[in-house]
């Protein structure tokens, strides 16, 4: 049986970590459910690690539909999330739905947008029409150009109170999770515990309700600069199947993230 919503909600209220990380194709899908991953995300950052693009911004709804169909058909417990790539999100929650709908067709059971309180009444009009969605704050890669980079989000007091407001705002939209990425630890803890979905972090402390990280990124294989809240599980394993369970393990047990990774 496929992990639920109902199910990671479930974790999150008993306090057990959700693990998670990116998956693009059928092999890894079925190696990464297999070593205890609860949530396999298709991300846009496929764009990245998958095609050599500097950004996500040139991924389109038919790459993430062609990813969702792999990782799909590759595994069979898993929770499946994806992307809604750029310009799939912002016209109208109409169009929103059209494309999400193409998303949860190929597999997915729950589509990621990106974006803070502007998406709020997207989130409410695909939610009430049966499409979960969890919504992603702090570092959003598809605003690199409005950002002036890939920043840490949320450091200044200002900053702060905007993305936990944001939070609340999406919450009640009806947003089933909320992904933060590159915020203060602090931050974050914060936003956990005044929220009754899971959180999931990526750069955003050890007490968010579930970590994530690139794929590429646990096997030690980057190009360029290594990010802080990275760590290579691949140190000291013996195969990729150990280096993932490794990871598993820290993330359920709080090991990882430690303070090193986070902001
Ligand atoms: O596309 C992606 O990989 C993401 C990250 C937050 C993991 O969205």
């Amino acid at each position: 049986m496929r992990t639920t919503q109902k199910t990671l909600q479930k974790m999150r209220d008993v306090g057990e970590k959700i693990s998670a990380l990116t998956c693009y194709d059928a092999s890894f899908a079925l190696l990464l459910e297999n070593a205890g991953v609860d949530i396999l995300l298709v991300g846009d950052s496929l764009g990245n690690v998958l095609q050599g693009e500097k950004t996500t911004l040139s991924v389109t709804l038919d790459d993430m539909v062609y990813h969702t169909g792999c990782v799909a058909r590759g595994s069979s417990k898993a929770f499946i999330m994806a992307d809604m790539p750029f310009g799939t999100s912002q016209v109208s929650p109409e169009n929103t739905f059209e494309n999400a709908a193409e998303l949860i067709s190929a597999g997915a059971s729950m589509v990621k947008i990106e974006g803070g309180r502007v998406m709020a009444e997207t989130i409410k009009f695909l939610s009430l029409r049966g499409i979960p969605v969890c919504a992603h704050i702090g570092l959003m890669p598809q605003s690199v150009h409005m950002l002036g980079g890939y920043k840490v989000q949320g450091k200044s007091t200002n900053q702060a109170n905007k993305l936990l407001e944001d939070a609340v705002i999406l919450e009640e939209a009806g947003a089933g999770m909320l992904l933060m990425e590159a915020i203060p630890a602090i931050l974050a803890k914060e936003i956990t515990k005044k929220l009754i979905i899971p959180t999931i972090g990526i750069g955003a402390g050890v007490d968010c309700d579930a970590q994530v990280l690139v794929l590429y990124d646990i096997l030690g294989i980057y190009s360029g600069k290594k990010s802080k809240f990275i760590k290579n599980f691949m140190d000291g394993a013996g195969s990729i199947n150990e280096a993932v369970e490794n990871y598993v393990k820290e993330v359920k047990s709080k090991k990882f993230p430690k303070s090193e990774h986070g902001f």
